[in-house]
């Protein structure tokens, strides 16, 4: 872990990436885990749009709000000392328009207080990314297996397996880092097409089942601490089986209030 607890910019991503230093992002949608990933040393937190399928319960993200994402978002800043904190932009905030795209997000750093804002999708936002990036709204871009686009990719699947899809990709890419992106989510592609994405990028990649090229990782918060236990992909490794914790915790504090052990003496007051 880092001692320098100064908050990170999104120019501090960028001179990582030229300095070769890995960039650690994880997922967070409150208050309490932020000040964890934060005192353990995460670089970027970002709220992602799946607080809708991981805590909310929903089957996809397409359903997550403004209201939804700008609250999860307050919450994190408030945890937050040094990361980075980026939001999530909801499905349908900032593909109707580029006027409605600067409303919805202008008021997502005003009334959150985060630092960046995430867009799925590549030359079909460019232009949108180069007006929030006029206005001073710091973006991050999302290629490769983009949820908001699931119906249309006909599942969560590898993306860029052919060469086309490949080549596409790499356009997208070039398209957000000219139209001023600071950096860009790389989701479920093949290792290789992230490792050639990652080198002919000056801003960094940050990958998710894309290989070990990428300029840094993120993983959702939940799934890597295994609370989420239904969920088994492959690039996923956990670091912890919290799910196994929480049922062991909840049987042994049901079965000590069942037996009268719990609250004990030196739990309670005499007089
Ligand atoms: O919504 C999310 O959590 C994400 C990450 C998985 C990149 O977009």
């Amino acid at each position: 872990m880092t001692e320098d607890r100064q908050q990170l910019t999104v120019h501090d991503l960028l001179q990582m990436k030229q300095r070769g230093e890995r960039i650690v992002t994880l997922t967070c949608y409150d208050a309490l885990f932020a000040r964890l990933l934060d005192a353990a040393g995460v670089d970027v937190l970002l709220v992602g749009d799946s607080v809708n399928t991981v805590l909310a319960g929903a089957e996809t993200t397409l359903s997550a709000t403004l209201e939804q994402m700008i609250y999860h978002t307050k919450l994190v800043v408030r945890g937050a000392e040094r990361a980075l904190v980026i939001c999530d932009m909801p499905f349908m905030t900032y593909q109707v328009s580029t006027q409605e795209a600067l409303r919805n997000c202008g008021r997502v750093l005003a009334e959150t207080g985060c630092h960046a804002v995430k867009l799925e999708g590549g030359g079909a936002v460019a232009d949108t990314v180069r007006a929030l990036v006029a206005v001073g709204i710091p973006v991050m871009g999302h290629l490769g297996l983009t949820p908001q686009s699931v119906h249309a990719l006909g599942g969560y699947r590898v993306q860029g397996r052919d060469e086309d899809a490949a080549l596409r990709l790499q356009a997208d890419a070039a398209a957000l880092a000219e139209a001023g992106a600071f950096a860009i989510v790389l989701e479920l592609i093949p290792a290789p097409l992230a490792s050639r994405v990652t080198k002919a990028l000056a801003i960094p990649t940050i990958g998710i089942g894309a290989g070990p090229a990428c300029d840094g990782q993120v993983l959702v918060l939940h799934d890597m601490l295994g609370l989420n236990e239904g969920f088994n992909p492959k690039f996923l490794k956990r670091y912890a089986t919290l799910a196994a914790d929480v049922r062991e915790a909840v049987g042994r504090f049901a079965a000590e209030v069942r037996e009268g052990r719990y609250p004990g003496p030196e739990h309670s007051v005499a007089k």
